[in-house]
């Protein structure tokens, strides 16, 4: 039974991950290797729990419990020592995530189960590190993970079916949407997908197409609304109208082809495109300063999800 969490790193993501373990009653350890960072993430996780209690999404009675479950410690082994959860959220490196797992796994039982939140490296690479791989995987959330649902389970050649199974329940009893990929490819789905997306955002940019603010709005105006409630599959299956999926990719899905070989294929973000990107984000800087923008998405994500759950 997992009781205990520790978060390995306490960044943007690991500081996020303990606002969640903390909100849901665990006993949650902290560490960065950086001791300015294990102090500015665990005060960013209180932060983040008086907001939850602003937004309604934690009650006054727990904030106080909450907050008394951070505990920043000082060394790995005082992290590791009794814990049965750790969810590893440290810099996105092989040989980092391979040297720390190495020395992790001197101070864990091994009933513990390791956990990394890697956008996209692939679990089988990392657990090459370690004595006992069975009891770890990528859990990899969305960003902030204390307000996002979906974790994407990502088991490696190694991991032990027991772990997957023990860590999915884990989430679902929490009100997390899992998800387990059948096999492993770098950037899981959700990233995958994003990096689709993404690159096309960045070539429309580029090529003077729209201005970033259009390219964005034309984004959360349009499908992002329905993407809150159904993904591409059953958009296009609706879509297809009486006659489906088949019939949509039969008859629309065919002008798609004239819009994918028009579509750029580059790995590298090109430098023009860079420039531009960098460039047309500071108008948006003039509606809502950085942390008022963090604000509103925060209470947006909150309501959204409420809606959901009517
Ligand atoms: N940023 C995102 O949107 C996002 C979303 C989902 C998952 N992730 C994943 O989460 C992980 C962390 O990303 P982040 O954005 O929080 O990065 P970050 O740079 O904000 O935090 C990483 C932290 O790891 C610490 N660290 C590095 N080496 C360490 C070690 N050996 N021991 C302990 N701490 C160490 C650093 O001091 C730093 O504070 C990455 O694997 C990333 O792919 C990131």
């Amino acid at each position: 039974m997992i009781q205990q969490i520790a978060i390995l790193g306490c960044g943007l993501i690991g500081s996020s991950w303990a606002t969640f373990f903390a909100s849901q009653g665990f006993r949650t350890k902290l560490y960065d290797i950086d001791p300015a960072t294990s102090q500015r993430g665990t005060q960013q996780a209180e932060d983040n729990l008086q907001k939850l209690v602003e937004l309604e999404a934690l009650s006054e009675e727990k904030l106080e419990e909450a907050i008394s479950n951070l505990l920043p410690v000082k060394s790995l082994e005082e992290l590791l020592c009794d814990c049965d959860y750790v969810q590893e959220s440290v810099l996105e490196d092989y040989d980092v995530k391979a040297d720390l797992y190495r020395e992790m796994e001197t101070f864990l039982s091994n009933r513990t189960i390791i956990a990394s939140s890697s956008s996209g490296l692939l679990m089988s690479r990392m657990q090459q590190a370690l004595e006992h791989p069975q009891r770890s995987l990528i859990a990899h959330p969305f960003n902030p993970p204390h307000l996002i649902p979906l974790v994407e389970l990502v088991p490696g050649k190694q991991t032990s079916r027991e772990t997957i199974e023990t860590v999915r329940d884990f989430f679902l009893q929490l009100g997390k949407q899992p998800v387990l990929l059948k096999k492993e490819v770098p950037g899981h789905i959700a990233n995958r997908l994003a990096a689709a997306l993404w690159r096309e955002a960045l070539s429309l940019l580029d090529d003077d197409v729209a201005s970033l603010e259009d390219i964005d709005t034309a984004l959360c105006s349009g499908p992002g609304l329905r993407w809150a409630l159904m993904g591409q599959h059953l958009i296009y299956e609706l879509g297809g109208g009486v006659g489906g999926y088949d019939h949509f990719i039969e008859t629309i899905g065919s002008s798609f082809s004239t819009y994918w070989e028009d579509m750029q294929t580059w790995s590298q973000i090109p430098e023009s495109a860079k420039k531009k990107a960098i460039e047309g984000t500071s108008p948006l800087f003039e509606k809502r300063t950085r942390e008022e923008w963090l604000a509103w998405r925060d209470e947006k994500l909150i309501k959204i999800q409420q809606i959901l759950e009517e």
